[in-house]
């Protein structure tokens, strides 16, 4: 299998690892296929995400997409955090093997759920912002 050098690096030197004791959103969401699971926190400040931290037991790819994931969504805005999805996070990162497309999948919920988190508790609705679920698998990527 072959992964780019971004990937490889943001593997090997992945940004924004830890968690936001305070965090205004949080969210975690697992893959029972693998068993992996991701946890995202978001630190906002008038609806600007200043800070995004991830923890993870999963995979280099889950590990490298989260991490990209994290460094574009700083800075944005609830409603633009919406357009960090798993292909611009994989395009970001010269892409992925194709086995592991479902890894970048995790990252992408998870920065769904911790802005559901934040939606629910400041009744700040963002456009698009579907209830997240428990596990990607409910996602049928497969089908
Ligand atoms: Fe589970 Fe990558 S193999 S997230």
């Amino acid at each position: 299998m072959e992964y780019s050098d971004k990937v490889m690096d943001h593997f090997t030197n992945p940004r924004n690892t830890g968690e936001i004791p305070d965090a205004d959103g949080t969210g975690t969401v697992g893959n029972v296929k693998c068993g992996d699971i991701m946890k995202m926190d978001l630190k906002i400040e008038n609806d600007i995400i200043k800070d995004a931290k991830f923890k993870t037991f999963g995979c280099g790819a889950a590990v490298a997409t989260s991490s990209m994931a994290t460094e574009l969504i700083k800075g944005k805005n609830v409603d633009e955090a919406m357009d960090i999805t798993n292909k611009a996070v994989m395009e970001a990162l010269d892409g992925l093997p194709p086995i592991k497309v479902h890894c970048s999948c995790l990252a992408e919920e998870a920065i769904h759920a911790a802005l559901w988190d934040y939606s629910q508790k400041t009744g700040r609705k963002i456009k698009g912002l579907k209830k997240p679920v428990n596990d990607i698998e409910e996602l049928h990527l497969d089908d």
